[in-house]
């Protein structure tokens, strides 16, 4: 079973985690915009992370925003009983209500910060988190300096046991890499498909932090299911109109991103991988730091992301070829 150590923590995870952005369900802006991935079953959500804990999988990746608190509880079901088999990183930074699910908003102080803390140990019915990150990603340098003296002290609390932020800049990945003791990760949008610069591996290897990689499927286009005429179900946030969803255009795969997974769909498959597998296979390849982040919402997807397990990295040549492929 490949497993990875979470950056400067010792902190060991399996090599995948599961995104749990989408069991959330739905929760939008204040403006109807939907910020969710669409109606969920918690039924099987609750599956879902029971199979992903059969095949290996024991680090879980969320945030208090998703589905306004919703998949912190679902998570916290599901885990009840097993706490001190895993591992589990949360967010703070997006305020929102958990009554009307609308999130509206941005808490960039320590004083919010305790407050969000308490509220995510309490929805995840745990005492500790193990990866507590910023979830603000262009928070200004100098303001999120002023928050780490309050998560130090957190650490010390013992109500978490690391931090770090997820942002796809590098010169914050450098900020709180260099500043930040218990630092222990930088979440980023990394896949083969799309994503921030190397830049932010770069600084995430620079300081011995581990790349936590959201987005390792591109939003689920690398699994090669959406064509050109799917369209993403009614409340998707892929159907938005937010100005980062460029992997979608009005709920349809955007041509460009088609055009490049069929470019690479051959080397992604060879040695009998799904599409999913080599997509994930390839962010191992590229650095020991990486730590995808699949979102799962089925017991049949975390199965398949999961058997990337069995099939390790791609080769240096397999990751050359994708390059040469894509260059072109
Ligand atoms: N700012 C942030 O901090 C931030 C932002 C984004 C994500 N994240 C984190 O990163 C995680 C992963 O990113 P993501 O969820 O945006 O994108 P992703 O992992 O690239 O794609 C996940 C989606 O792809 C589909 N899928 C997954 N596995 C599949 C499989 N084997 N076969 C077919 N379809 C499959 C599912 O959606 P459908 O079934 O609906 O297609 C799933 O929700 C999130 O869950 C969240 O924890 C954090």
């Amino acid at each position: 079973m490949m497993r990875r150590t979470l950056g400067r923590s010792g902190i060991e995870v399996s090599a995948i985690g599961m995104g749990c952005w989408a069991i959330g369900g739905p929760f939008h802006g204040a403006d109807g915009e939907p910020h969710g991935w669409g109606e969920v079953d918690d039924e099987e959500s609750v599956r879902t992370v029971h199979r992903a804990l059969e095949l290996g999988i024991d680090f879980f990746d969320t945030a208090d925003v998703y589905g306004a608190g919703r998949s912190e509880r679902v998570l916290a079901r599901a885990l009840a009983g097993r706490r001190e088999q895993v591992v589990i990183a949360t967010k703070w930074g997006n305020v929102f209500d958990e009554a009307t699910k609308v999130s509206d908003g941005r808490g960039e102080d320590p004083a919010y910060l305790r407050r969000a803390v308490t509220a995510s140990l309490r929805r995840l019915g745990t005492d500790y988190i193990d990866l507590y990150q910023l979830h603000l990603g262009d928070l200004a340098i100098d303001r999120a300096a002023d928050l780490l003296g309050t998560l130090e002290a957190l650490v010390e609390e013992g109500k978490i046991r690391s931090y770090g932020w997820s942002t796809d800049d590098p010169g914050r990945a450098d900020a709180w890499g260099g500043a930040g003791a218990h630092c222990t990760a930088i979440q980023h949008d990394f896949s083969l498909m799309h994503g921030s610069r190397p830049e932010v591996l770069e600084a995430a290897e620079r300081h011995g932090l581990a790349s936590v990689d959201r987005g390792p499927l591109a939003m689920g286009l690398l699994t090669g299911k959406y064509r050109a005429d799917t369209r993403v179900g009614p409340g998707d946030v892929r159907g938005g109109g937010a100005p980062w969803m460029v992997l979608f255009e009005d709920g349809r795969p955007a041509p460009e991103y088609l055009a490049r997974l069929d470019a690479v769909r051959e080397v992604l498959t060879g040695g009998g991988r799904t599409l999913a597998q080599g997509a994930l296979g390839w962010l191992w390849a590229v650095s020991d730091a990486t730590v995808p982040i699949p979102g799962c919402r089925t017991v049949a997807q975390v199965e398949d992301n999961a058997g990337a397990l069995e099939h390790g990295p791609l080769t240096q040549e397999q990751v050359e070829e994708v390059e040469r492929l894509l260059a072109a």
